[in-house]
């Protein structure tokens, strides 16, 4: 399988930096769902939830990495597989639209973790191996309104969102029976 794109099939790299950030996003959504229901006062729940946010916020940083790392390959690259030539105008600005929105929450929610924690005086590092600087100074108003932009962005638009990716990739394969979906398997 070659490294870069073709006009028929993802290279390797797109499809790799696809799945790894897909594994990522399906882990980061319900371990950030569990930690918010933890009671913290509770010592053993504490505990979890410690373990937890440690590694929530390294895989969520992973994932900016990653993201970036995407978006520089995505622009380096002359060749993108096109959608199938009979695919309709509504359908392609929905396709745009929806990996556009996508990239844009994905990259925002790790923002507004790393706001949240920053101005929680929280640290954040790569699995321990070297920690970000803060985004900002410790402060309380900062840390909820941050906390807010990553609850309303992480459930319902993030979920709605990766759903419509979903339904429309399955809808490429099983309705058009086209290869979009067959492009961009590891296989
Ligand atoms: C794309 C990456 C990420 C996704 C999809 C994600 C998703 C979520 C979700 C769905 C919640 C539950 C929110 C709620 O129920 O109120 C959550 C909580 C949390 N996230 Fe993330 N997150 C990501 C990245 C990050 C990053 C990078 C950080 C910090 C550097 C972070 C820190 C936290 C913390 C501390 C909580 C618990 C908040 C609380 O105690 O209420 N997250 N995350």
């Amino acid at each position: 399988m070659a490294l870069h794109n073709t006009e028929q099939e993802w290279g390797s790299l797109a499809k790799g930096l696809h799945w790894i950030v897909a594994i990522l996003l399906i882990g980061l959504v319900p371990s950030g769902i569990y930690m918010d229901r933890l009671d913290t006062s509770i010592p053993a729940e504490r505990e979890i939830f410690l373990q937890l946010v440690f590694w929530h916020k390294s895989c969520g940083m992973l994932v900016l990495l990653l993201m970036l790392v995407r978006l520089c390959w995505r622009w380096m690259s002359s060749t993108v597989p096109a959608l199938p030539e009979e695919s309709k105008t509504w359908e392609r600005h929905m396709a745009h639209s929806i990996h556009g929105l996508l990239y844009i929450i994905v990259i925002a929610q790790v923002l507004s973790g790393w706001l949240m924690s920053s101005a929680g005086g929280h640290p954040v590092t790569l699995f321990g191996w070297f920690e970000f600087p803060p985004l900002v100074d410790k402060n309380k108003e900062i840390g909820e309104a941050g906390r807010a932009a990553h609850a309303i962005m992480g459930k319902p638009l993030l979920i709605l969102i990766f759903v419509l990716h979903v339904v429309g990739a399955l809808k490429h394969h099983y309705v058009n029976k086209n290869n979009v979906l067959k492009r961009m398997m590891p296989w």
